[in-house]
């Protein structure tokens, strides 16, 4: 038996409710691979896992967690052994499949991926689905030519868990980092990451009649979209790319085409859920070499799987500041 966090509904209301519950092993879906897990985090996608499930639950009970990070304790594919560091992002684990707010996982061999040298399981929950997709928005931002001397990288969104990571990673390659928050208090935080510029929320937050601003963003990485992207959209220098993760501001886009026909401004679209193998790896391996391991300390909240009801009620407010480990063997 082991420690998990479940979520139940109620058919007669349709309510939901969360409670650390004990289950057995034989409870868990079969797999290739059983993990006992060290860490999990908190997503937005877990808040609404925790909480109403947002259509993204298949079936109750439920076990939310859309990342985890922990050792192999059995596995019947050849890629893993027991005692293997391993860590997942994806694959739909946490929403459709049970996920990693549990002390142990049944999962995919395919969705797993070799914890790269230079990180524990500890910091890659720190860096967790979040400050993963960071890194593959810088990834493509410089595979479209993003270079240093281009000028300031925006980030939208700063303060929480995909722009702290962008922000930290972009600060530490070199690059001049502006920070776009709605969070004034968020400031020295955003300073002590490496954003050099603070851009208040309310200042890009809502479109203009004019399609094209003054060129001021070298790239930008989006975690609000809405009519903040579509502010950015006319504000970015020519040729240059805005990489797009996020709807924390909303899922539309009241935009124009003038700037990709004027500017050949370029809208890069990036999914941390599906992405293949590879470039997993490829990711992990640039977290542990370019992610400053003080600054992503400073980053960390650390949480048990009691207190996930109350976090993931925060994060859909906006309200949770960096990065959330939870420790599910606390
Ligand atoms: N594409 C993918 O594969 C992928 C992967 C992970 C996450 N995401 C998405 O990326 C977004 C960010 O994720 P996260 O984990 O960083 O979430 P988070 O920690 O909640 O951060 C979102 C940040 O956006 C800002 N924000 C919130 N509401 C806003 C609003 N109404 N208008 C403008 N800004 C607002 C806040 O930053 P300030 O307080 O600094 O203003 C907030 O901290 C979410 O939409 C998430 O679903 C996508």
């Amino acid at each position: 038996m082991f420690n998990a966090l479940v979520v139940d509904k109620d058919e007669e209301s349709g309510k939901t409710s969360a409670a650390v519950k004990q289950i057995d092993v034989s409870d868990l879906p079969e797999a290739e691979v059983l993990v006992a897990v060290d860490y999990s985090t908190v997503n937005y996608k877990d808040g609404l896992c925790i909480g109403p499930g947002g259509g993204l639950v298949r079936k109750y009970p439920h076990i939310p967690g859309i990342d985890f990070a922990g050792t192999v304790e059995e596995s019947s594919d050849d890629r893993y052994k027991p005692g293997d560091k391993v860590v997942l992002t994806g694959w739909r684990v946490g929403e459709a499949h049970w996920g990693g707010y549990s002390q142990k996982a049944r999962v995919k061999a395919d969705w797993l991926v070799p914890l790269p040298k230079g990180l524990d399981t500890r910091q890659a929950m720190a860096v967790g689905t979040a400050g993963f997709t960071a890194m593959l928005a810088v990834m493509a931002l410089e595979d479209h030519g993003l270079e240093k001397n281009h000028g300031p990288v925006l980030v939208t969104g700063a303060a929480g868990g995909v722009g702290s990571v962008a922000t930290a990673i972009l600060s530490n390659l070199g690059y001049e980092v502006a920070g776009v928050t709605g969070r004034p208090e968020t400031t020295d935080y955003l300073k002590s990451l490496g954003a050099t510029q603070i851009v208040a929320r309310e200042e890009i937050n809502e479109t203009v009649k004019r399609p094209l601003e003054a060129e001021s963003w070298a790239g930008c990485v989006d975690a609000v979209g809405g009519a903040m992207l579509a502010r950015v959209l006319g504000q970015m220098k020519y040729g240059c790319s805005v990489a797009s993760v996020g709807l924390a501001g909303g899922a539309g886009l009241p935009a124009t085409v003038i700037p990709f026909l004027l500017r050949g401004v370029n809208l890069l679209g990036i999914d941390s859920v599906m992405q293949p193998y590879d470039n997993r790896v490829r990711a992990w391996n640039r977290i542990a070499s370019d992610l400053p391991m003080d600054k992503l300390e400073d980053m960390v909240h650390p949480a048990t799987l009691s207190d996930l009801p109350q976090l993931g009620a925060d994060i859909l407010k906006g309200q949770v500041k960096g990065r959330v480990v939870v420790d599910v063997n606390a």
